[in-house]
């Protein structure tokens, strides 16, 4: 039962609207028992902790401890970054426990002009130094996946792919609205790979274990934790406005932000950019990638437990619309791509929409209408939705409507 080859043969997507099966979407107002869920206080009381702990343990699996930072250390510093545009910082936070030790460096640019800086958190897929040219970010050591186009050819980052990845963070963009953005390279946390032996994971193993039990963290839960504990660090340091720390992700890095969003209500906004099956997308409509196909292609991101739903998504009590409503009150924004289809736009945009009578709860406007909005209409609202046009990635155009609706939901501008 918990193979992840649970389909004989090739996986063959479905994109076809009209063979999404039917299905009943599970109702956020309505707990386990039946029970209708009319107010805040039963939300929080009753339904948000009973969903909160089935997509802990059976999604994306539960973090079987504590770890705190053992000792944080500003690695390299300047105040007159990027032509005197920026201060920037490389802190690297440590952790140690069980003989392991390991290390994660945080890569923080903040406008000059503000003296306590909203900052976007989010992970980068191939290291620190992908971001920007800047010529004194530090290159990370740790496995990277491989990347011939990128240089990387023996899991290690090299000097060729500085800068590579500047369009999908829009720095510049990021820090004349007078936010900062801090970035850590995902796989020191813990290596993109089906492997328990490294990243965090062994620091917090009892006695002879090896890798998680079946209710026990996967990869996004072990991102999720950095985060929270590049939050620890944010709370410590007088030049972040820890308040006001929107986390961000892209992918595979989008289901992290949802997930890290719905973990620790420290995070004051959360943006998903095409984060698909697992992220945004409504599990249920077996749109693209599928909960059978992620596991099987990635056997190590969910919980084991979530094996179960292989191929058996109408057993699920719950959708991903639910850990979106995990979020409220805090401003979410779901992102999709017209051609990223793997991903299931349509899914997201549903996601999104049911949501939102949770944040109604609290009397904040999610997505009003079942209606897709147009390609390039972004819907802002405390949830928000746009589909643009082009691939998946994270563009210009999608860093732009961030910033307007950061401004909107967390300053009132
Ligand atoms: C694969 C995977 C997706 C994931 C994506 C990414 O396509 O199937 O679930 O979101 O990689 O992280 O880029």
């Amino acid at each position: 039962q918990f193979s992840s080859a649970q389909f004989g043969g090739e996986f063959k997507p479905n994109y076809d609207e009209s063979k999404v099966p039917e299905f009943e979407v599970p109702n956020p107002l309505k707990s386990f028992r039946k029970r209708k869920i009319k107010n805040v206080r039963q939300w929080e009381k009753i339904r948000r902790p009973e969903l909160l702990d089935f997509f802990t343990h059976n999604v994306y699996g539960k973090i079987p401890g504590e770890l705190k930072i053992e000792s944080w250390e500003v690695v390299e510093q300047s105040n007159n970054a990027l032509n005197g545009k920026a201060r920037r910082k490389q802190v690297d936070l440590i952790f140690s426990k069980n003989g392991h030790r390991l290390f994660f460096n945080i890569l923080i640019y903040l406008p000059k002009n503000v003296e306590k800086a909203p900052v976007f958190l989010g992970y980068n897929f191939y290291g620190n130094h992908t971001v920007t040219n800047d010529v004194h970010v530090r290159i990370s050591e740790a496995w990277a996946r491989n990347n011939p186009s990128f240089g990387i050819i023996h899991n290690q980052l090299t000097e060729q792919s500085r800068g590579v990845r500047e369009n999908r963070w829009q720095l510049e963009k990021i820090l004349d609205a007078g936010y900062g953005l801090a970035t850590i390279f995902y796989c020191e946390v813990d290596p993109d790979k089906d492997d328990f032996s490294n990243g965090i994971h062994p620091l917090l193993y009892t006695d002879g274990q090896q890798r998680p039990a079946y209710n026990e963290w996967g990869a996004i839960a072990a991102w999720t934790w950095g985060l929270s504990r590049a939050m620890d660090y944010f709370e410590q340091d007088d030049e972040v406005d820890e308040n006001k720390v929107i986390v961000f992700g892209h992918s595979r890095l989008g289901k992290t932000a949802l997930w890290a969003g719905a973990t620790d209500q420290r995070f004051a906004a959360v943006i998903s950019n095409n984060s698909g099956c697992g992220g945004a997308a409504l599990s249920k409509r077996r749109f693209g990638e599928t909960v059978a196909r992620i596991n099987r292609s990635f056997p190590h991101w969910f919980c084991r437990n979530f094996m179960i739903f292989n191929q058996n998504e109408e057993s699920l009590p719950v959708d991903q619309h639910e850990l979106i409503a995990l979020i409220a009150p805090r401003p979410v924004y779901v992102a999709s791509a017209k051609e990223d289809l793997w991903a299931d736009p349509r899914g997201e945009f549903l996601s999104a929409y049911y949501a939102s009578p949770v944040y109604n709860l609290y009397e904040k406007e999610g997505i009003p209408s079942k209606e897709m909005p147009d390609v390039n209409q972004p819907v802002q609202n405390t949830v928000a939705y746009h589909i643009r046009t082009g691939k998946h990635d994270v563009t210009e155009f999608d860093w732009e409507q961030y910033i307007l609706w950061a401004d909107k939901e967390l300053f009132n501008k």
